[in-house]
């Protein structure tokens, strides 16, 4: 089935949305477009094919051949859209972050639930194609018990004058970034674990506004597990997107956008459009082969759409978006307190109870196993501990 869709937003995100709806022969078509500046709703309308435009949100949320709405508007305008496609009983995906803070996020997620309408969370980077297989190693195992999981996303900042105004972003890039490397690596340990706590540094370090320009934070889950978050909005040299899980078993790490193994060099005749965030286009660069479904954005509205006509939820769901917000606030509240603050979340699904997994690997019926190694000189050695005296021994096996 094809689905028709109301987009509400022309800018940055909206076009890349659009761009991968429409891409590759879709079968899916943009009906209504809502921009706040006329020209800009026409303009879309146009590159896109859409068959009617509007500076009036409403108008395109109620448009009768709209089967879902998709949110692609600044944060501070989430919650009123969500509120009007609750209104009008139309399936909604928005993009992130949910909420500018967990209340908002919490009355959104609240209002869909009682509308009883679809609702999905554009977290796109859960849906890059590298994401879905490494995802997949970790949950087969192949990593075994996740310890920690650390993702990155810095850039030079973002291109519109309202995330810098922290009033109407709602935050820095704590809230603009993070909300994306906290999704990821709460999927790596397990979305049913539930976060408990989060210590947090931020600072603003180079840009002449309120919010934080860069943060690096811990966020510790209930089974021992550490989230790791780095966001900047001053970094140089482009995007960079980086991932990197470590389990009892095994590592993956993740490089999605910056030395993916293109690379190019030019005197800068005839270049152009390099990718997203990219601050030259001569010289060596790092292109992006095909940024729509590298950034994930393909996989993420295939599963939206398959869901919505499966009638089950998708992957990513407001409550995520919600879960996401509870733990960027209690980040907020640690880079003030200078103390690991509490992740309050007064709605959780997840499991509970968890207790954090033995760290003691059975050698025998004395000992408890520590290392395992073949040394250059061939000799295989272990080193054991003692279960009753804790002494510390090693063991040459051959
Ligand atoms: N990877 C991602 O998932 C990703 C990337 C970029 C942005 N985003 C999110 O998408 C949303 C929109 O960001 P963007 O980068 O497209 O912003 P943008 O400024 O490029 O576009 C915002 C659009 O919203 C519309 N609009 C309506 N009322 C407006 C108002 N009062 N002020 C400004 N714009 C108004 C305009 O049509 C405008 O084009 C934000 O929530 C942002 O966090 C997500």
């Amino acid at each position: 089935m094809s689905k028709r869709i109301a987009m509400l937003g022309s800018g940055f995100i909206g076009r890349f949305y659009a761009d991968s709806l429409l891409g590759q022969r879709s079968r899916d078509h943009i009906t209504s477009i809502y921009a706040r500046r006329e020209e800009s709703a026409k303009k879309f309308a146009s590159d896109y094919h859409c068959d009617h435009w509007t500076t009036n949100m409403e108008e395109a949320i109620s448009h009768p051949e709209a089967d879902v709405v998709c949110i692609a508007l600044p944060n501070n305008l989430h919650e009123a859209a969500v509120l009007l496609c609750c209104k009008h009983k139309k399936s909604v995906i928005t993009t992130k972050p949910l909420g500018r803070n967990s209340e908002e996020a919490k009355r959104m997620l609240l209002a869909v639930e009682e509308a009883g309408i679809f609702n999905g969370y554009l977290e796109d980077l859960v849906y890059t194609p590298k994401f879905i297989k490494a995802h997949e190693s970790v949950r087969n195992g192949a990593l075994g018990r996740i310890l920690w999981a650390k993702s990155r996303e810095t850039h030079p900042g973002p291109h519109s004058e309202w995330f810098w105004d922290i009033e109407k972003a709602g935050g820095g890039c704590i809230l603009d970034l993070g909300c994306h490397c906290v999704e990821i690596a709460r999927s790596f340990i397990g979305k049913d674990i539930r976060p408990i706590e989060v210590m947090c540094w931020a600072d603003t370090q180079v840009k002449p506004i309120e919010a934080e320009d860069h943060a690096i934070g811990l966020v510790k889950y209930e089974n021992g597990a550490i989230g790791q978050f780095e966001v900047s909005w001053t970094f140089r040299g482009g995007m960079d997107l980086r991932d990197e899980v470590m389990g009892s078993e095994g590592t993956i790490w993740l490089n999605n956008f910056l030395r993916t193994g293109f690379e190019m060099f030019t005197t800068g005749k005839g270049a152009d459009y390099i990718a997203e965030k990219a601050e030259s286009n001569t010289g060596w660069l790092f292109p992006v082969g095909d940024e729509i479904n590298d950034l994930g954005y393909n996989h993420m509205f295939t599963d939206m759409f398959n869901a919505m006509e499966r009638g089950v939820s998708p992957k990513e769901t407001f409550y995520d978006g919600y879960v996401v917000n509870c733990i960027l606030d209690a980040s907020y509240r640690s880079a003030k307190s200078k103390l690991w603050e509490p992740v309050k979340l007064d709605i959780w699904r997840g499991r509970t109870g968890v207790t954090k997994d033995s760290h003691l690997a059975e050698y025998d019926s004395e000992n408890f196993l520590i290392k395992e190694e073949m040394t250059h000189f061939g000799a295989k050695k272990v080193i054991l501990k003692n279960k009753e005296s804790g002494k510390i021994s090693e063991k040459v096996l051959s």
